[in-house]
């Protein structure tokens, strides 16, 4: 009989809220993964994860995951843990996965990197979007010239909860389409401002609307809220030759892809003349892989480690996400003044 699990990589995860179970539920299932360990704080937690995979071993202690045979831990716990528990990680010589954003300033996400690169581990950060199918067509769409020059980006991230306490909706929410836009759009923005209020929790933003200028003149806007009666994650492209919808809340047709958009006549005397040279052409909606984009990076996970690979979504696209995420909260206290990044 094979040993399905001679050669799999040792994979301990930690934290068992909302997150860590759809990694758990990924860990334990795809090849060449062998889920040893699983850890959180509370034991209810665990108990319910011991109900769901029979068999699997858990902790309350995190020290004991370290000094355990583990290879590999994914971390998916609050934001505010993540950097303390990525570096004893990587000081035990771990490979390490971290929740999405990497940590909560760019000094503690530069130490990371350093130390991953010292110790010669993989380091990862979960930008789940950058492993979805959709935003991977949509990028070589972009790369392709399939919509022409891309104009302006916006994007709208909002639903009824779920309030955080320790990070405002800027953190929670906007990691993923700060991500996303410096992936199709391949360079990294280089102003930012952003305005939002705190409704419910005190000093805890709730609602902000962010905006990113990029060098190749692109703006993006976009729009988180734990405070809106619909949920929508949503982001449309539009470009000098087509408009491109990615509707994440679909369940089939994610991109929509319109062949709208206006000439520029050289002149025009009448109104008539004007509305001419809008374009209303087809919409085509191209068939999009189903694959889970959590798998997806799981999967990517193991093989870096496998292969000595730097990932798609390494400890750089980390920290170039949490350095957005820095200067918009410093425009957010000063009112949505204009910052400038340095990279
Ligand atoms: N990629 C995505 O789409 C996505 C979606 C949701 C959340 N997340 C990220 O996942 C992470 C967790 O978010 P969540 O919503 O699951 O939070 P959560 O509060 O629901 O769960 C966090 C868990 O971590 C446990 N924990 C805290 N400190 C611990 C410690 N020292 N040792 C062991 N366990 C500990 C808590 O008991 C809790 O069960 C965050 O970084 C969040 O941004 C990512």
């Amino acid at each position: 009989m094979i040993d399905k699990k001679l050669n799999s990589v040792r994979v301990g995860v930690v934290g068992c809220g909302y997150w860590g179970p759809k990694l758990i539920r990924n860990f334990q299932s795809i090849p060449g993964s062998d889920l040893q360990l699983v850890s959180d704080l509370r034991e209810d937690r665990l108990e319910h994860i011991r109900g769901l995979y029979p068999g699997v071993k858990t902790t309350t202690d995190y020290a004991e995951l370290l000094d355990s045979s583990v290879e590999a831990v994914a971390l998916a716990t609050p934001v505010s843990t993540h950097f303390q528990m990525a570096r004893e990680a990587l000081l035990h010589n771990k490979h390490v996965m971290v929740e999405k954003p990497l940590t909560r300033s760019s000094a503690e996400a530069e130490e990371l990197i350093r130390l991953a690169e010292e110790r010669q581990r993989i380091l990862m950060v979960g930008h789940t979007f950058e492993y979805n199918p959709a935003v991977e067509y949509l990028k070589d769409l972009i790369a392709k010239g399939g919509i022409g020059r891309v104009y302006y980006i916006s994007a709208t991230r909002v639903n009824l909860g779920i309030f955080q306490k320790d990070i405002n909706v800027i953190w929670d929410l906007a990691p993923h389409d700060i991500s996303i836009l410096l992936y199709i759009l391949g360079m990294k923005p280089t102003q930012v401002s952003a305005r939002g209020a705190a409704y419910v929790q005190p000093n805890v933003e709730d609602v902000a609307y962010v905006n990113l200028h990029f060098p190749n003149g692109v703006m993006a806007d976009i729009r988180v809220s734990w405070l809106d009666p619909c949920k929508i994650r949503r982001i449309t492209v539009v470009g000098s030759q087509k408009m491109v919808v990615y509707d994440d809340v679909e369940p089939n047709e994610k991109i929509k892809i319109y062949d709208k958009g206006v000439d520029s006549p050289p002149y025009s005397d009448t109104m008539e003349e004007f509305r001419l040279s809008y374009r209303y052409g087809d919409i085509t909606t191209p068939a999009i892989s189903g694959a889970e984009p959590l798998e997806i990076e799981c999967r990517h996970f193991l093989d870096c480690i496998r292969h000595g690979r730097a990932p798609r979504s390494d400890g750089h696209d980390g920290l170039s996400v949490v350095k957005v995420l820095e200067e918009a909260q410093l425009s957010l206290r000063d009112s949505g003044m204009s910052r400038t990044i340095n990279w």
